[in-house]
């Protein structure tokens, strides 16, 4: 499931106000990457978590989305920004990046949008270096009402925009999404094999080491 266009435009300018959480994110993935180490964003989107990390310095960060309107919108972020991440087109499911190459990988809200997750997994653990380790921080299927009422509150939308994004989660995001059984299901049956799976409120995050 691609978004291109109008659609990848309107999501980039919705989620710019959430920074504050892509800054937290890369800080802690800086504490877990040495500095001079790669880290790859699978679907970075617009490119705010990736381009907060490359601010932190040292690292060398890629970013790959199989969407050319958000390459195109990551790209112009990073310059704006002054930082130097490599953002490239291409699929999850047959990255275009050779094997044994990253020490971390990080893959925000973008999962459950993979037509090919076995594969996904498959190809995440192919590009890790041994003993690199990926992050996987998405939705869960089971999540209250309630809890994705408070989740679009917080990113402070006007109010048209906050009935457009609850029925996205309503209609489509909770129906792609999966169950902790399910991601256990499809960790068991790709070459990672096992990894940790957290809960919080509205979504799973999910460790796996290579
Ligand atoms: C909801 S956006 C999340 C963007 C960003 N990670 C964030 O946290 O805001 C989902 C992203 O997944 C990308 N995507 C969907 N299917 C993909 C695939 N097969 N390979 C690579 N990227 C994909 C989309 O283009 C989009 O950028």
């Amino acid at each position: 499931m691609g978004m291109e266009g109008p659609i990848a435009r309107w999501y980039a300018r919705i989620t710019r106000p959430s920074l504050p959480e892509f800054q937290a994110l890369a800080r802690r993935v800086a504490d877990a990457v040495p500095p001079a180490g790669s880290v790859l964003e699978v679907a970075p989107g617009p490119g705010y978590f990736a381009i907060e990390l490359a601010k932190l310095g040292g690292r060398h960060v890629t970013g790959l989305d199989i969407s050319r309107t958000f390459v195109e919108i990551a790209r112009h972020n990073a310059l704006e920004a002054g930082v130097d991440v490599e953002f490239q087109q291409g699929n999850v499911a047959s990255m275009p990046l050779p094997q044994n190459t990253f020490d971390y990988l990080v893959c925000r809200a973008a999962f459950k949008n993979f037509s090919e997750p076995g594969t996904a997994l498959g190809e995440m653990h192919r590009v890790l270096k041994p003993g690199g380790r990926a992050l996987i921080i998405d939705l869960r299927r089971d999540v209250a009402p309630d809890a994705i009422r408070r989740e679009v509150e917080n990113l402070k939308l006007g109010p048209i925009n906050a009935f457009i994004v609850r029925q996205i989660f309503r209609f489509m995001l909770i129906k792609r999404a999966y169950t902790k059984g399910g991601f256990r299901q499809l960790i068991a049956d790709s070459p990672f094999r096992g990894g940790d799976i957290q809960e919080s409120l509205v979504g799973v995050e999910i460790t796996l080491t290579k």
